[in-house]
């Protein structure tokens, strides 16, 4: 039976008509069809527990375990993205596309709303198909062949970075393994990729992980990606995902960028990700 796909805004598309407790092989094939096209795909209203959550998304590909990432007490493919009452600073909030800084970048991941706040704590996404489209001709011309350099080290390492707001979130436990990120090697990756899945072109730079384009010197290189940056974050390639219970995301990193919002304090949110291994990028 067909799916009913309904573009969600500006960016991604809502699926009806599914039970991701039990997606038939012809569901699974329409959604991986719409996530390639669309970059994130949502899902309202669904009951699945923490092993039906680990199935559809194995059903997607093989599961990346998040080397910085608490994980699930009982399901170490869960990694916990949760954000106490006490606790100021969330996950994710800042503009970015998850495992940049791998040779093989994830694939996706597959977000499950668990608990959340009684307003805010909203998801907004960027579609890098629709910031490369849109490209103007001056910018496009000098990304032209470019490649970038991608790190994790100033987020999850131990020493003092840039990016203070997942800095903070790693003191009180929930990132960790800030060794592992300080030995990783900085990965080069295309600044503009052809999508593995929909063979589209996308923008591959994102102001969390991308820290300098390969040749330029490190003033040239931060004012193009400053460049880039102002480009890809017009308000019309962004649309912002409003979880309610039974809500679950499934986005595609390399076609997308997200900011998770953080204006519930004082309120618990726990979400569940798993994310989906991915390939290397052309
Ligand atoms: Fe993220």
């Amino acid at each position: 039976m067909a799916l009913d796909i309904r573009p969600h805004g500006r960016v991604g598309a809502e699926i009806l008509g599914v039970d991701l407790a039990r997606p038939s092989a012809a569901d699974l094939a329409q959604i991986r069809a719409a996530f390639a096209e669309y970059g994130v795909v949502f899902f309202r209203d669904q009951t699945i527990d923490e092993a039906q959550h680990i199935a559809f998304a194995r059903a997607l590909g093989p599961i990346n375990i998040n080397r910085f990432f608490t994980a699930h007490p009982h399901h170490p493919e869960i990694a916990l993205v949760l954000k106490e009452p006490d606790q100021r600073d969330n996950i994710g909030g800042g503009w970015h596309t998850d495992h940049s800084y791998d040779v093989e970048p994830a694939l996706g991941s597959v977000l499950v709303a668990r608990e959340l706040p009684p307003q805010g704590g909203a998801t907004a996404f960027a579609s890098m198909y629709a910031a490369h489209d849109a490209l103007p001709d001056h910018l496009r011309a000098r990304i032209e062949g470019a490649r970038a350099v991608h790190s994790a080290r100033h987020v999850f390492g131990s020493k003092p970075g840039a990016y203070e707001a997942m800095r903070e979130t790693s003191r009180d436990g929930r990132i960790g393994n800030a060794g592992a990120a300080d030995v990783l090697d900085d990965v080069v990756h295309p600044v503009v990729i052809i999508h593995p899945l929909s063979g589209k072109r996308a923008l591959y730079v994102n102001p969390a992980f991308t820290t300098a384009i390969v040749g330029l010197d490190p003033e040239d290189s931060r004012a193009l990606l400053a460049e880039l940056y102002a480009h890809a974050l017009d308000p019309r390639f962004q649309e912002t995902f409003h979880w309610r219970p039974g809500s679950i995301a499934l986005w595609d990193n390399r076609a997308t960028w997200h900011y998770a919002h953080n204006d519930y304090h004082g309120h618990r949110r726990e979400m569940h990700r798993i994310t989906i291994e991915g390939e290397p990028l052309h």
